[in-house]
């Protein structure tokens, strides 16, 4: 199982393959998912500090590409937990301002992912 580190010194063990979103909520982490993991929001934002992936889906590049965010942050609803990762989460439900973290992603990443290789 892939042991996601975060910056804050706990630990998530993640089943092989899980979206990373849910695997930090589920870890107890209050992620914001506000578009329901479609790479359109932002709010899943994470900031690596060792681990990230290469690959990226299309949806993730471009979105982050629009926000001006590419190589500062990665959406977690567009990454899997198939490695190690150590990282932080910046948006949380407490202290937002926001009712809820947003609809529950579902299992498998969307929209249907087409794998690129960030540069
Ligand atoms: S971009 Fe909205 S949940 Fe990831």
């Amino acid at each position: 199982m892939p042991t996601i580190t975060l910056d804050n010194g706990s630990s998530i063990e993640a089943p092989q393959g899980k979206r990373l979103v849910l695997a930090l909520e589920d870890g107890g982490v209050d992620m914001l998912h506000r578009c329901g993991g479609y790479a359109k929001c932002t709010t899943c934002r994470v900031s690596f500090s060792s681990g990230e992936p290469n690959e990226m889906t299309a949806a993730e590049r471009d979105r982050l590409a629009e926000g001006g965010l590419y190589g500062q942050v990665r959406l977690s609803c567009q990454i899997l937990c198939d490695h190690d990762m150590q990282l932080a989460t910046i948006n949380h439900l407490n202290g937002s301002a926001y009712d809820s973290a947003g609809t529950r992603p579902q299992d498998k990443i969307t929209p249907e992912p087409q794998w690129t290789t960030r540069r």
